[in-house]
C-alpha cells in the first residue's frame, strides 16, 4: 500500500510537473526529448538558453528535484588533441529540474583548481562521475575516473585511478577526498559506474587494465560511508575489453549495459544478466534494434535512472561524441523497455514524450 502510494505521488507530480510547463509553453515541442536523427548533434540547452555541459554524468533525484551531473568539458577538438578536449578545466557541473526537461544551472559543484600543488590542477579529467546519497552519513558522494593534470590518460598511478569526492549537499561544493587504486592497489581504472541497492548497499563498477594491456569489468563493494573500495570484490569475466558501464535492477535481476572499447568512436552495447551482481553474468545481446544498432545509434551509453517508483520506468542516458568540438557531444535520452522475458532493449526514438513511457504501459 505504501509503495502504491508512493508511486502515485510520484506519478502525480511527473505529470503535473510536465504537465503545468505545457500549459505555460507556448512552444510544446519544447515538452518532448529531441534526440534528433542519428547523424545529429542536436543542442540541449539550460534555462538560460546555453548548452548543457554535463557530459557522461548521471541523474539523482533528491527531495522532489531531478539533478544531472555531468563533466564540463571544453570546446577543443581534434585539432587541438582530442585527448586535451575530453578534459576539463572546469569541473563538474550540476543542473536542476522539476520534469527532466527543463534544466536549470546549479553551477560547478566540484571545481578543478589553478594551484600547481592541488590533485585537481586544471587541465584534467574527472571522467564518468557518479553521485549516490549516504542515508548514515547524510552526505553525497561522488565517484570518478580520476586522471590528473594535464588530463592524458596513461598507466601510472594519478592517470587511471578511482576519485572520489563528497559534499553535504547535492549542489555542493564537493570535497576532494583522494583517488587510489581498488583491488589490492593494482590495474588502471577507466570508465567506472555506481549502483546502489534499496538497502544502501553501493558498488564501484570499473574497467581494470592490467599492465600487460588485458582489461575487464570489476566490481568492488563500497564501505558503509561509501568513501572506499574494500576486499569484497569480482571479476565480471564475461564482460571482457567492456566500456562505459550501468547497471539497473529489475525484478531481481541485474542488467548492465556496456560499450565496446573503440575510444570515442560509436560502437555496439551489449547487455549482461545476473541475478547476483557478484555475477555469475551472462551475455543478454545487444539493446539496440533496428538501423543503427551495431552503433549504439551513434551513441555511447552514460547512465540509466528510474523515472519513478512504478515498473520498467527507467531512462538510458548516452552520449554522442562530438570530436570536432567536444562542447557540441549532443546527449540522446531512450526509455528502457524490459519485456516478458526480461530482455532490456532501447529502440532509437528521434523525439519521445515523457509521458509516452507511463501510458504505454497501461
Ligand atoms: C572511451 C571511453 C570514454 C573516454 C574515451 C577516451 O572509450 O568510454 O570515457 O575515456 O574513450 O578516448
Amino acid at each position: 500500500m505504501d509503495f502504491l502510494l508512493k508511486a502515485f505521488s510520484l506519478l502525480t507530480f511527473i505529470f503535473f510537473g510536465v504537465n503545468s510547463f505545457a500549459q505555460t509553453s507556448t512552444d510544446k515541442n519544447t515538452l518532448k526529448f529531441n534526440n534528433g536523427n542519428i547523424d545529429e548533434f542536436v543542442e540541449w540547452l539550460d534555462t538560460r538558453g546555453e548548452i548543457i555541459n554535463a557530459h557522461d554524468g548521471g541523474i539523482i533525484f533528491v527531495s522532489g528535484k531531478y539533478y544531472w551531473y555531468g563533466l564540463a568539458l571544453r570546446a577543443l577538438g581534434q585539432d587541438k588533441g582530442e585527448k586535451n578536449g575530453a578534459a576539463t578545466e572546469t569541473g563538474i557541473n550540476l543542473y536542476s529540474s522539476n520534469n527532466l526537461l527543463e534544466w536549470n544551472y546549479e553551477g560547478v559543484v566540484l571545481s578543478t583548481s589553478n594551484d600547481v600543488q592541488s590533485p585537481l590542477r586544471s587541465p584534467m579529467r574527472l571522467e564518468r562521475p557518479k553521485i549516490i546519497y549516504n542515508k548514515k552519513t547524510k552526505k553525497f558522494v561522488m565517484w570518478f575516473h580520476y586522471v590528473g593534470y594535464p588530463g592524458n590518460h596513461g598507466q601510472e598511478i594519478g592517470f587511471a585511478d578511482a576519485g572520489v569526492a563528497v559534499s553535504d549537499k547535492i549542489t555542493g561544493p564537493f570535497k576532494y577526498i583522494g583517488h587510489h587504486r581498488p583491488i589490492n592497489d593494482s590495474g588502471a581504472v577507466k570508465d567506472c559506474t555506481l549502483f546502489m541497492e534499496n538497502d544502501s548497499t553501493a558498488y564501484f563498477i570499473f574497467d581494470r587494465k592490467m599492465p600487460d594491456g588485458s582489461r575487464c569489468l570489476h566490481i568492488t563493494k563500497l564501505s558503509d560511508d561509501f568513501l572506499h573500495t574494500t576486499d569484497t570484490w569480482a571479476k565480471i569475466d564475461v564482460a571482457n575489453r567492456r566500456e562505459a558501464p550501468t547497471v539497473i535492477k529489475q525484478n531481481g535481476t541485474y542488467f548492465l549495459v556496456t560499450s565496446d572499447v573503440s575510444g570515442w568512436k560509436a560502437n555496439a552495447a551489449k547487455t549482461y544478466k545476473s541475478s547476483d551482481i557478484f555475477g555469475p553474468w551472462a551475455e543478454a545481446g545487444n539493446p539496440c534494434v533496428g538501423e543503427q544498432k551495431e552503433s549504439t545509434y551513434n551513441t555511447q551509453c552514460t547512465y540509466a535512472f528510474k523515472v519513478s517508483v512504478t515498473e520498467n520506468s527507467y531512462i538510458i542516458m548516452l552520449e554522442r561524441h562530438n570530436t570536432s568540438n567536444f562542447l557540441k557531444c549532443s546527449y540522446v535520452w531512450l526509455p528502457i523497455e524490459i519485456d516478458k522475458n526480461q530482455q532490456l532493449y532501447f529502440s532509437y526514438k528521434k523525439e519521445w514524450y515523457l509521458d509516452s513511457m507511463f501510458s504505454s504501459k497501461e
